[in-house]
């Protein structure tokens, strides 16, 4: 399973566009593509997928986390484009969302009800629905190194994702991915989450996005070895 990071408020080198927001294409064992979120703006995700020779017309299959500015925003823009690609729109998203898919004439599959299949070995989660949060739902990846969970911003919490997914998915999420939402807490609450995720089974965390900077650098310590770099044009094997 591979994962091209293509939105995050880091980038690997000034080639990249670094912005407020989250996007990942993840690409399968059988070559199937799908994007998971689209970051705030089409024009420097556009720049991103240029920089990485993707041409937006060949991905396949596009869902969300979230309906956050932040990861739907680049949407419009690539759905303008791109008139042939699979919509798995979660549930929660609302009706201005749908009323733009129907404009552009899409049609699109709804997930969060149950844990669906989107492409081989890549899961939609069910929606998490957290009082005065964003609802959202992650991804479950089965790749060569078991399980992993990418999440959008994790607004339910990083470890009730994972300690929902292993009881749904019937294996423990070995490696976390995406945005953590942590940006607001102390460095001695981080020690924390990293100790409960270790506890339900995480080895590797690749925290990116609201994480936080100085919350992400306090992963690199703590995690060493079995921190993965997050970053626009950053490229994962997992
Ligand atoms: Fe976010
Ligand atoms: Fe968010």
């Amino acid at each position: 399973m591979k994962l091209l990071v293509l939105y995050d408020n880091r980038a690997v080198s000034e080639e990249w566009v670094k912005g407020w927001g989250f996007s990942v294409l993840i690409e399968n064992q059988d070559g199937e593509s799908l994007l998971f979120d689209t970051g705030e703006k089409w024009s420097s995700l556009l720049k991103n997928m240029t920089a990485a020779k993707i041409d937006p017309m060949t991905i396949e299959n596009l869902t969300f986390s979230h309906a956050d500015w932040d990861h739907k925003g680049g949407a419009e823009g690539f759905l303008k484009v791109n008139r042939e690609v699979n919509v798995f729109l979660p549930e929660f998203f609302p009706s201005d969302f749908k009323e733009i898919l129907k404009n552009l004439g899409h049609a699109w599959e709804e997930v969060g009800t149950r844990p669906t299949e989107l492409i081989k070995g890549v899961y939609a989660t069910t929606s998490f629905y957290t009082e005065g949060k964003p609802a959202e739902l992650g991804l479950v990846l089965k790749g060569s190194s078991g399980l992993s969970l990418v999440t959008g911003c994790a607004h339910p919490g990083i470890v009730r994702m994972v300690v929902e997914s292993n009881k749904v998915f019937g294996e423990k999420i070995k490696t976390v991915v995406g945005g953590f939402h942590l940006k607001d807490f102390s460095l001695d609450k981080i020690g924390e989450i990293i100790e409960d995720l270790k506890k339900e089974g995480v080895e590797k965390f690749a925290p990116a996005h609201c994480t936080g900077g100085e919350q992400i650098d306090e992963f690199e310590r703590i995690c060493g070895g079995k921190f993965i770099k997050m970053a626009s044009g950053e490229k994962l094997r997992i």
